[in-house]
């Protein structure tokens, strides 16, 4: 990759909190920078490609001070943290406040001040950071959670341009949301941009909600009114906002999904079908592989799923010698307590199961505590006869589109939480409720036996969802709102 470090000012700019590459020690000491295969850069691929485009984030690493550098068309903008940063802003209001709360409360949320400092001076950095690099009248497009007061930061620094913020999480019902002792901050934070995105339609109309009960502007759905001279503190039971003076904010749902060309591309690789055969044979060539692929979160419903699976090889409808439970589960915010926590109960649950039903020579469930290659997770998805994907609670979940995207022989079948994103889109998944753990045992014998006939219809069903609600479709959804004239994805 051509690197430079020039950074010119830009017209297209993203923000996130952790940037899309990785620093990869090289031999003499020195870091190389390459591309990380996280799902934002997939999904963000086709709108950058080939365009000039910078993109804010933090480089991964406690502080460390790097400058802006540039590798072909991209130009990285690293925003620094230190490390009292990292445990109050990362995996303290972002990672122990705003996710858990944003996703049910699965494990309670922890409100700190001293967090909320910490968020609300990285947040400010990280605008400042966006307004030195983008161009007059340039997009900003911010990303997620971690930086949701950064649009009306940004604003307030450069009226000039046009912002977009995409939320790739839930946005609670407000009875969750107004437990946040900062809940006006973050959504005048958010009323910042010309558009709001969420994944689902629910979300949209969450944060709509709780702007209706904190602020009382008026709005006509999907836009908010919100007069130009909004400030904070607001005065909850103040009368209806009718300042003639307003903005109009979109706040609407755009749901994010992924390049199915680019997957296809993989899955059909002859390597990637030779391992997913090699894979099976390692497995012992059992009639049933299950699969998840997941971040070790508590929000993915873990530990469920594999109770469902222990009680039915317990009871003798599943036997370990013809079905197995692959779970691959990469590591993930590993300071924090409520993940060191999971972590341990998810390996006793494994460690207890596999006990009990083990074989010599073949575990009932093979538990991976790792990251894989893209190849290598290519090659599961297509060995596996049930994907099981069932989270507690998910913004969208990408492993249920990939998992779809990749199977071009219309095979396999995906369970499915209803309390995903792409439950709304993919219907003709099998269902569950995963708290139900009954139905998810019913939903997983369903799966093993689903005559050929109709597993393949299913299949051709939902490939053809993902298909024509690809990635590029999000992106020039989200754009064409912000403004029309903003860059385009490219074929
Ligand atoms: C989710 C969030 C992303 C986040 C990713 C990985 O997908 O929506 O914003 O980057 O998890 O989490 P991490 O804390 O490692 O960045």
């Amino acid at each position: 990759m051509a690197r430079t470090t020039r950074t010119p000012r830009v017209d297209f700019v993203i923000v996130s909190n952790r940037l899309p590459i990785d620093a990869k020690p090289t031999a003499d000491g020195e870091d190389q920078w390459v591309t990380s295969p996280g799902g934002l850069v997939a999904a963000l691929q086709p709108v950058m490609a080939g365009r000039e485009a910078a993109w804010v984030g933090w480089p991964g690493r406690a502080d460390t001070e790097l400058a802006p550098f540039s590798l072909d068309k991209t130009h990285y903008v690293p925003v620094s943290m230190s490390e009292q940063e990292l445990a109050e802003h990362y995996e303290g209001m972002s990672n122990a406040t705003i996710w858990p709360l944003y996703h049910d409360v699965i494990v309670p949320p922890e409100f700190h001040r001293e967090w909320w400092d910490s968020y609300t001076r990285v947040n400010q950095r990280f605008a400042e950071a966006a307004a030195s690099v983008a161009e007059q009248d340039g997009f900003v497009w911010v990303q997620d959670y971690q930086l949701q007061l950064v649009p009306q930061m940004l604003r307030g620094l450069r009226p000039d341009l046009r912002i977009g913020y995409f939320h790739h999480i839930p946005f609670p019902p407000y009875e969750l949301f107004a437990q946040l002792p900062w809940r006006q901050e973050i959504l005048h934070g958010l009323l910042g941009a010309d558009v709001v995105g969420f994944q689902r339609v629910a979300d949209a109309s969450n944060m709509r909600q709780a702007v209706r009960r904190n602020f009382g502007y008026s709005m006509n759905k999907p836009i908010v009114r919100v007069p130009v001279d909004a400030r904070l503190p607001r005065d909850p039971h103040a009368p209806p906002v009718t300042a003639s003076k307003t903005r109009e904010v979109r706040v609407d749902a755009f749901p994010i999904s992924l390049d199915q060309a680019a997957i296809v591309e993989m899955a059909t690789t002859d390597s990637v079908i030779a391992r997913s055969r090699e894979i099976r044979e390692e497995l012992g060539n059992p009639n049933t592989i299950f699969l998840g692929v997941d971040r070790l979160d508590y929000t993915k419903g873990i530990s469920h799923r594999l109770k469902a699976f222990g009680e039915l090889l317990e009871e003798g409808t599943l036997q370990a010698s013809d079905a197995v439970f692959v779970q691959l589960a990469s590591p993930s915010r590993e300071r924090v307590e409520s993940y060191r926590e999971l972590r341990d109960d998810i390996e006793l649950q494994v460690g207890r199961i596999n006990g009990d039903f083990g074989h010599l020579d073949r575990p009932a469930i093979v538990y991976l505590h790792q990251n894989m290659s893209r190849e290598e997770m290519m090659a599961l998805y297509l060995a596996c006869d049930v994907m099981v994907v069932t989270p507690l609670r998910d913004g969208m979940n990408l492993v249920a589109k990939e998992f779809v995207s990749a199977r071009t022989d219309n095979k396999g079948v995906l369970v499915l939480s209803e309390f995903t994103g792409a439950a709304d889109e993919l219907d003709q998944a099998l269902m569950v409720n995963p708290h139900d753990i009954d139905g998810m045992k019913e939903a997983f014998v369903a799966a093993a036996h689903m005559p050929v006939a109709e597993a393949t219809r299913r299949m051709a069903e939902l490939r053809a969802t993902v298909e024509e609600h690809d990635v590029r479709r999000w992106a020039t959804g989200f754009l064409d709102a912000v403004t029309p004239h903003t860059p385009k994805p490219r074929r």
